[in-house]
């Protein structure tokens, strides 16, 4: 049966992360530093149904991401995809891509490692497994889960 009422606008600029791993929008916000009024128009679905089961989508109205910050949204949504609307037209659909090598994004949980130390080293870890998201520190070998990154996001 046809859908009698849009659940979410179409935007004219900006970019629409769909394809989010349901109940992750919020945490895609929090890693996008989106919180108070940021100037821009936010537009948020949850538990909505995709093709394949079900999905959240965030929009963000006259707003791109840098490469860091796609590296970010692929370690907590993994299946997200990442399209640039420009005059209503999607012109740009990534997926998100888990990199092998995490640089500076991510800080160690260790509160012993060296990279949390008051001497400024970049913390560095490699990714050990992508489904499930398990990361390791380059320095202290500490592994990080999923649901560690989130709360250690830089
Ligand atoms: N979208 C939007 N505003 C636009 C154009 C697209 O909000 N002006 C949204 C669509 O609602 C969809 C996403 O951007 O959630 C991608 O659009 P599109 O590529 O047209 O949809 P699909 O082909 O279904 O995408 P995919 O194959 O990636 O699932
Ligand atoms: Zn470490």
């Amino acid at each position: 049966m046809e859908e009698r009422t849009l659940k979410i606008q179409k935007i004219k600029n900006g970019i629409v992360i769909d394809h989010i791993p349901c109940g992750m929008a919020l945490k895609v916000l929090k890693i996008l530093n989106i919180e108070g009024d940021i100037g821009s128009t936010v537009s948020l679905v949850m538990h909505v149904k995709s093709r394949m089961g079900w999905k959240d989508v965030v929009k963000i109205e006259d707003r791109y991401l840098e490469e860091k910050e796609i590296d970010k949204i692929a370690l907590i949504a993994p299946t997200a995809t990442v399209n640039v609307i420009e005059n209503y037209e999607v012109v740009k659909k990534h997926k998100v891509h888990i990199p092998d090598e995490i640089k500076g994004i991510v800080r160690c949980m260790n509160p012993r490692c060296i990279t949390n130390q008051k001497e400024p080293i970049v913390p560095e870890f490699r990714v050990v497994s992508k489904d499930p998201v398990i990361i390791k520190c380059k320095y202290c070998e500490r592994e990080m889960s999923s649901e560690d990154i989130i709360e250690n996001i830089i």
